[in-house]
């Protein structure tokens, strides 16, 4: 009985982890882009758009992908070995959108890694590979799309196109329209600090 239900269990799972762990690092860009471009909740509401909120997407993204992973690893009706898996172009699958996710894969690990790195390296740098993560995006929705047994589906299809058409919208606000750097305020010698801050609201 279970040995018959198991292939059904782990090929769903894997179907639902992909599509959960693309929805939440989707949620993840566009808070970043929106905390980027200083995109806020009216003031009278709680500020919802904030870092903890991107961190924690971001970290239930990484679970749901490991779910995705594994539930495609351990499936018996595809039979990936574990080279298949991690090693791109290897699959018996569609070996080259499945190379799409492990490449994926791999530059998500590297930019964990420049969060780490981020005292060492610097903030600058850090925010160089953090543009990485567009790229991304785009390479985990081809994943997706040509991958996937849903990716023709009407309701696939329509979570990919809002997912690009929202961070699409976020980016070209963030580049056309965004004012990158604060203005400074000319520090006369003999100001305390406390008049200078607010002289900056
Ligand atoms: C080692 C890395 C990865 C491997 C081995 C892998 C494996 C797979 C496999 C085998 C499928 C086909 C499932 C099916 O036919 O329904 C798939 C689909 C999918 N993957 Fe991945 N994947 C990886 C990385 C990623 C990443 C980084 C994302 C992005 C969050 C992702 C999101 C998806 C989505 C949304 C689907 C579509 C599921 C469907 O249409 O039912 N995958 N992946």
């Amino acid at each position: 009985m279970i040995s018959s239900i198991w292939p059904s269990v782990t090929w769903y799972t894997a179907r639902a982890g992909g599509f959960t762990a693309y929805v939440l690092f989707t949620l993840a860009v566009i808070v970043g882009l929106a905390l980027s471009t200083k995109l806020q909740s009216p003031s009278r509401w709680p500020r919802l758009i904030n870092s903890e909120l991107h961190n924690f997407l971001t970290l239930l993204g990484a679970i749901f992908l490991g779910v995705h992973i594994l539930a495609a690893w351990v499936d018996p009706f595809t039979r990936f070995g574990w080279n298949e898996i991690f090693i791109p172009f290897a699959s018996h699958y569609r070996a080259v959108w499945m190379a799409f996710g492990i490449v994926t894969l791999y530059l998500g690990i590297a930019i964990a890694i420049s969060i780490l790195l981020r005292p060492y390296i610097g903030y600058k740098w850090w925010r160089r590979l953090h543009v990485v993560t567009l790229g991304l995006f785009v390479l985990a929705t081809i994943h997706g799309l040509f991958t996937g047994s849903d990716g023709q589906t009407w309701w696939a299809l329509g979570i990919y196109a809002v997912s690009s058409v929202l961070v699409g919208v976020l980016l070209c606000r963030r580049i056309f329209f965004s004012k990158e750097k604060p203005k400074r305020v000319p520090v006369p010698a003999n100001k305390p600090v406390a008049v200078l801050e607010s002289a900056r609201r």
